[in-house]
């Protein structure tokens, strides 16, 4: 059975909390790798972006998931972090040690919606300040497509979460590691 898996999507996608139910399911760790990077730099990622610049956030980013990605766990990994061609291979090499990488897809909308509840905490779409829903939806539609092409290269399993609850994913994700 695989020893890692990488829960992978767009901000707002459910990763975190996927990821901590799953965990707990199958008592593996937890591996949220947001939270290490916030331990490791000593604030809040919007503030590192806000300080830093995002080309300094993804360089401890990489660090982060290289000092992670052989570990036994629930990995729970930030949106952006197939942006970077270092860390698709980091995780197309997990997969082919055999990691789960699991890409939780969901439709824009949504995500623009749950983006909004939590404002100030997604500094690549308001990091310049409130933005209304319009522009919200404009930037995550924008990221979104970039994003779609990565997600799926690194990707051996795609769900679709729409209308699944986060139990229900959590079952379909069981169920699939089954079938390895
Ligand atoms: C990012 C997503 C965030 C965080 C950082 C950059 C991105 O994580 O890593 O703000 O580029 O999509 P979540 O996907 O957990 O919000």
């Amino acid at each position: 059975m695989s020893k890692t898996i990488f829960l992978m999507g767009f901000m707002g996608s459910g990763k975190s909390a996927v990821a901590r139910s799953l965990a707990r399911r199958l008592r593996w760790p937890i591996i949220d790798l947001d939270g290490l990077i916030e331990a490791r730099i000593g604030c809040s990622i919007a503030r590192y972006f806000a300080t830093h610049g995002e080309a300094k956030f993804r360089e401890v980013e990489t660090e982060v998931l290289t000092s992670v990605a052989r570990k036994q766990g629930v990995v729970s990994l930030g949106g952006g972090v197939p942006t970077q061609s270092v860390n698709r291979e980091i995780l197309l090499q997990a997969a082919a040690e055999g990691a789960l990488v699991i890409y939780l897809r969901a439709g824009s909308e949504i995500l623009a919606e749950r983006i909004r509840r939590q404002p100030g905490k997604r500094p690549l779409i308001d990091g310049d300040g409130e933005l209304d829903m319009e522009a919200t939806q404009r930037r995550v539609n924008e990221l979104l497509a970039q994003r779609e092409p990565l997600y799926m290269e690194c990707a051996n399993n795609v769900i679709e979460t729409d209308s699944l609850t986060i139990p229900s994913v959590c079952r379909e994700i069981l169920s699939r590691m089954d079938e390895i």
